[in-house]
């Protein structure tokens, strides 16, 4: 292993004032997203879509560190013949592949818990895909705490399981000289507080760390991409932005060791400007006690707007690159703390 590629790009991807764009949807998920404008999904409207995000020049160029790509796409070619791959290199980009096969329940526990699943074949799986271009790979891990009203989840066995897969794949991408993401996302769904949602975090970021020591895992060659501190949708007490901000610095002051180059959220279901202005709240009033870079990774929060705009019409194809362009940049001023709602208005 080249410990030192990999922190070049662990490093690149983290780069101030930029961020990640989550393109990763499985088929089964960007249906859902293209039923919700009234777009069939096949295989050319999915690559027409995404080809128009990644053609974003400017905001690719200069807020968009890395592309997280589905099977599918790291083998499509843009409308030109360019495979999408070097449309994303073009713009100085990183390309990257999400590599889980998703979840299933997690036998023996209980209702709501999974395990993500994809180790068998991921050693020959991430061979294919750097030969492909990919650089950086995801996984994703799902803890639900409690969204059907069970308090007594999440479970030591569900974190255990989820947190050892997550160490088997980082080990196994570093390998392949691919820089892991390492994606551990407690749900908020449900209503729960955000206290509880910090407990589940902490508790999920400790074991994380631990199997991934275990695993020989060298952190300077990976990125976290967790949740926010958030609380449950809907609980009737939600926390405000300065409350988000507080109290995830703190739980990763806690649990995330200092070798982590970056973090970069997931939106989770937030709002657009939720998810900008709890970014922006961190790294403004945080950022001498941070020693790591904190940045986004986000798939619905940068692409609700231009999805919408877009509606699957080549006339609206410039609408929704500004649409792409204007989020991707308020992101981008987030992590430096640069971010202010009047910006938004200004649009
Ligand atoms: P969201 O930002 O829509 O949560 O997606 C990010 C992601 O990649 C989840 O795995």
């Amino acid at each position: 292993m080249n410990l030192e590629a990999l922190n070049k790009v662990a490093v690149a991807m983290a780069a101030p004032g930029k961020g990640i764009l989550a393109a990763d949807e499985s088929s089964g998920t960007i249906k859902k997203r293209f039923d919700s404008i009234g777009v069939e999904s096949t295989p050319e409207s999915r690559r027409d879509y995404r080809e128009m995000l990644f053609h974003t020049e400017a905001a690719m160029r200069e807020r968009i560190s890395g592309v997280i790509l589905y099977d599918e796409t790291i083998r499509q070619n843009a409308k030109d013949g360019t495979p999408l791959v070097k449309l994303i290199e073009k713009a100085g980009s990183i390309p990257g592949i999400k590599v889980d096969a998703g979840t299933k329940p997690l036998a023996g526990a209980k209702a709501g818990e999974v395990v993500t699943e994809g180790l068998d074949g991921l050693r020959e799986r991430l061979g294919e895909y750097h030969r492909l271009g990919a650089r950086f790979a995801k996984w994703r891990a799902v803890i639900d705490l409690g969204r059907n009203g069970d308090r007594s989840i999440p479970s030591g066995a569900c974190i255990r399981a989820n947190t050892h897969a997550l160490a088997r794949y980082a080990a196994l991408c570093q390998e392949a000289e691919i820089v892991p993401i390492v994606e551990p996302e407690v749900l908020m769904d449900g209503d729960h507080d955000a206290d509880a949602c910090y407990e589940a975090t902490l508790w999920t970021l400790k074991a994380l760390y631990q199997e991934l020591y275990e695993a020989n895992v060298s952190l300077e060659g990976t990125i976290l991409k967790p949740n926010m501190i958030v609380a449950g949708k809907k609980c009737p007490k939600q926390a405000s932005i300065a409350e988000v901000a507080e109290k995830t610095v703190k739980c990763f002051r806690n649990a995330v060791p200092a070798a982590v180059p970056g973090i970069v959220f997931l939106s989770g279901g937030q709002s657009d400007i939720e998810a900008t202005a709890h970014l922006d709240a961190m790294n403004k009033s945080y950022a001498s006690r941070m020693p790591w870079k904190l940045s986004f990774s986000y798939g619905r929060a940068l692409q609700a707007a231009p999805l919408k705009a877009w509606g699957g019409k080549a006339e609206n194809v410039a609408a929704a690159q500004r649409a792409f362009a204007h989020r991707a940049k308020m992101n981008g001023l987030a992590q430096l703390g640069q971010w202010a709602e009047s910006l938004e208005k200004a649009a």
